[in-house]
């Protein structure tokens, strides 16, 4: 049966992780895949997350199901740190994923069966993922105007010019904060005019919420959503706690929809259960567990937000660090929105040509669009990064 198959795409991110741990340079430089990394380039257990584990395994009396819905503490608590108290929880209903991909999995499956066939509208760029996941869930896929290539910045008069022509049919893929690949974001005040166009056309949000509390703190980087689903009758956010947490291979994430009232929620609800029994049946409580024990702990809490506080203000360090080194050295300003972009990834603007070549000279490598992770910017390489950047794009 095989023989009817041909090959399928690669997956680029991870195809270069693969690429990068091959090379056996020393002196290698990732900023690659998006894993946060210390500064001695190791993606370190969060002291909290180690804490919350070993008070589990001490603790734990069964390892008997959960439920389709997954951990039920993990879900109120992960409602609370997304939408504070934005939204009456009688209109909401959450599912506990695997990742922010499974998240956005099943919200997708969900979209489809509500409208089949919707055109769900991406930004220009996106995350290279969200077009398989929504074109697998039977969605079709259009983009939106998002990021200027020339000012690295958003170019929101086209994106809200954009979003003003959507109808009620229309699904609209929004990033939370930290814009994955740009690093570009939308201001307090942007994110008020998307709320109002999207109350206006009637368009639904969906909200990739992958990097909250990497931007600009925890509270900050959930003001989008919050608008969002105060503005709007129905929503959907994909939460992730990959990166904020630090547990990526635990792929914990959750799946969250805003309806109407309490009667469509329950309905709406019901058909996410029905997608994901008949998926992976229920999601892995590991992680969830972690993080409902961190959350619903004072002190684990408050430890947690520390470390988060610190991993955030390093990788605004890092970006800083690097686009002064650029100004230096080059006596241009062309790179200063590495320092003023947020979270963990910028879209530096490099021809392919470039990108292969700083991978192949200086074993620097970046996505083929010329993302970088500035977590993988190394600190006391700073000088080094910048003379192999400005020695690409001569
Ligand atoms: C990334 O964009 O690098 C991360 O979200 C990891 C992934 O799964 O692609």
């Amino acid at each position: 049966m095989f023989e009817t198959l041909t090959q399928a795409p690669g997956d680029k991110i991870l195809a270069l992780m693969g690429e990068f741990a091959a090379d056996p340079r020393t002196d290698k430089i990732d900023l690659g895949v998006g894993v946060y990394k210390d500064e001695n380039g190791v993606t370190p257990i969060m002291s909290a997350v180690r804490k919350a584990e070993e008070r589990m395994l001490s603790g734990a009396k069964t390892k008997t199901y959960l439920g389709i819905s997954g951990n039920k503490g993990f879900g109120a608590a992960v409602l609370d740190l997304v939408l504070g108290d934005a939204v009456a929880r009688n209109r909401v209903r959450i599912a506990q994923a695997p990742g922010g991909t499974g998240s956005l999995w099943v919200l997708m499956q969900l979209v489809n069966r509500a409208r089949p066939g919707a055109t769900i509208w991406l930004s220009d760029p996106t995350w290279p993922n969200h077009q398989p996941i929504a074109e697998n869930a039977g969605l079709k896929v259009a983009s939106y105007p998002y990021f200027d290539a020339a000012t690295r910045a958003v170019r929101f008069n086209e994106m809200l010019a954009a979003l003003d022509a959507l109808g009620r049919d229309d699904v609209v893929l929004l990033h939370g904060c930290c814009h994955n690949p740009t690093g570009a974001n939308l201001t307090n005040a942007q994110w008020d005019a998307v709320a109002a166009s999207l109350a206006r056309t009637g368009a639904l949000p969906l909200i990739d919420l992958a990097y909250l509390g990497f931007g600009d703190g925890l509270a900050e980087d959930a003001y989008g959503t919050r608008k969002v689903v105060e503005s709007v009758p129905e929503a959907l956010i994909a939460f992730s706690g990959s990166k904020n947490f630090g547990l990526y291979r635990e792929r914990v994430g959750a799946a969250i929809l805003v309806a109407r009232d309490a009667a469509s929620a329950d309905i709406a609800n019901s058909q996410m259960m029905n997608i994901i029994r008949a998926s992976y049946s229920q999601p892995p409580d590991h992680g969830a567990e972690i993080i409902r024990v961190i959350l619903e702990d004072k002190d684990l809490r408050a430890e947690w937000e520390a470390e988060l506080d610190l991993t955030r203000a390093r990788m605004i360090r890092l970006r800083e660090k690097l686009a002064e080194a650029i100004r230096q050295r080059s006596n241009s300003k062309d790179f200063d929105f590495i320092g003023e972009h947020r979270g963990m990834f910028s879209l530096l603007g490099l021809p392919r040509e470039a990108v292969d070549h700083l991978k192949v000279t200086n074993g620097v490598y970046m996505i083929g669009d010329s993302r970088i992770n500035v977590a993988g910017i190394p600190e006391d390489r700073v000088g080094v990064l910048a003379d192999a950047l400005i020695a690409a794009i001569k």
